[in-house]
């Protein structure tokens, strides 16, 4: 059966950027027999504006039956003074929350043509190609108790940080997958040294390691000295595992690496549904840019290459998902930039549209 793909643009650029990648959706249908049964649907303000709410009950079922969801970004001006309840975010919020989409996947990769942007001296980042899988559903954002508590004469402000072994071990287990489909290799981040869940962390992903996934190269790392080590020489990792917070910090760290929020993808991965192929939401890690939207300025790469981890992780086509990636690198190598990509240089930026039709052309060629 032809796999369900479902597209919530959401608001500010997030249509925009998305509209080039329906384009690239149908090029790889018509020219290389790629089939995908895309439906599209409101999230955020645009789902706000028309039902009162940023996600209605029937979105979130079509998100959980699709094989794959792909989002732009929600959020803007408009919606600021809203209700917490019914804020865009919310929306997000939610189907991270329902799909249970337990690892985050962020790619940290420097396409050779950009590394004179990043703020890191070229050979450090030329080529740098790793994915740091966050642990997304537990840990200190959602451990209880929390909250702000009177103590004595003053208040006290708490989180906790909560680990199962088994939100461990899960997590574990998709990123030792993924490094099988790399270059083999995991670091494991944590504080073992000072937090007891850092200690359980070490010790269930050494076993899973150890049980099932022997053939992979396992380090563990202090998450300190990773944050140091990923801005001295990160070509020496391949696929980083974290928790909730250190992932936080330490993918926007590896983000900077490359250089504009323009060209950022991500994928957050749950469990295999029936059909072997795991829940996944895939989307840009930009935010909907309202300085810029409406404007034909937003640069659709970062939405483009989370097309490109849908490819790959959810429809087993990573040869299709490299096509792609090649593509766009070719784009930025004959030296087209969106304005976000040209910095100080005073060269005229390509639109929106342009990139995408130059993207378009590469595949053409490819
Ligand atoms: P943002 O990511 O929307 O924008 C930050 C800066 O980067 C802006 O100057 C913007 O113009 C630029 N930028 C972002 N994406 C770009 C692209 N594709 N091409 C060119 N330039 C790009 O973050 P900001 O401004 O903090 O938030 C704006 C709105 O987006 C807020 O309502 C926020 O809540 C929401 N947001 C939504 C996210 C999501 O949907 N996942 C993530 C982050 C923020
Ligand atoms: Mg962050």
């Amino acid at each position: 059966t032809t796999p369900s793909l479902l597209i919530l643009p959401g608001d500010g650029i997030g249509p925009e950027v998305m509209s080039q990648v329906r384009r690239i959706i149908d090029w790889f249908g018509d020219k290389r027999g790629l089939a995908f049964d895309v439906s599209e649907d409101l999230v955020g303000g645009a789902a706000y504006d028309v039902h009162g709410t940023p996600l209605t009950d029937e979105t979130m079922e079509r998100a959980q039956a699709a094989d794959a969801v792909l989002l732009g970004a929600v959020g803007g001006p408009k919606y600021d003074d809203l209700d917490f309840s019914v804020k865009p975010e919310r929306g997000l919020l939610r189907l991270r929350k329902e799909m249970d989409l337990y690892a985050n996947l962020r790619p940290a990769q420097c396409f050779d043509a950009l590394a004179d942007f990043s703020s890191l001296k070229r050979d450090v980042v030329a080529g740098l190609d790793i994915v740091i899988v966050r642990e997304l559903t537990s840990g200190i954002y959602f451990g209880e108790p929390r909250g702000i508590f009177q103590e004595g004469n003053e208040r006290v402000g708490i989180n906790t940080q909560r680990y199962t072994e088994s939100e461990i071990e899960r997590v574990a287990r998709s990123a030792f997958e993924l490094a099988r489909r790399r270059s083999n290799r995991v670091c494991s981040m944590e504080k073992a040294n000072v937090m007891e869940s850092g200690i359980l962390w070490r010790e269930v992903v050494q076993k899973v390691h150890d049980e099932d996934y022997p053939d992979v190269e396992l380090s563990h790392m202090y998450a300190d000295a990773g944050a140091m080590q990923l801005c001295r020489w990160p070509k020496q990792f391949d696929v980083i595992v974290t928790d909730n917070l250190f992932g936080d910090l330490l993918s926007d760290a590896a983000a900077m690496l490359t250089g504009s929020l323009g060209m950022l993808p991500s994928a957050s991965i749950g469990a295999p549904m029936a059909n072997g192929r795991p829940k996944a939401l895939y989307e840009p890690v930009h935010g909907s840019a309202p300085d810029i939207a409406g404007q034909g300025k937003a640069n659709p790469i970062a939405c483009i290459l989370s097309f490109a981890m849908a490819l790959r992780y959810s429809f087993d086509q990573g040869d299709e998902a490299e096509r792609l990636e090649a593509a766009v690198e070719k784009v930025l190598a004959d030296g087209a930039r969106t304005a976000d990509l040209l910095g100080e240089e005073g060269k005229t930026p390509v639109s929106t549209t342009v990139m995408g039709d130059l993207v378009l052309e590469a595949l053409d060629s490819s």
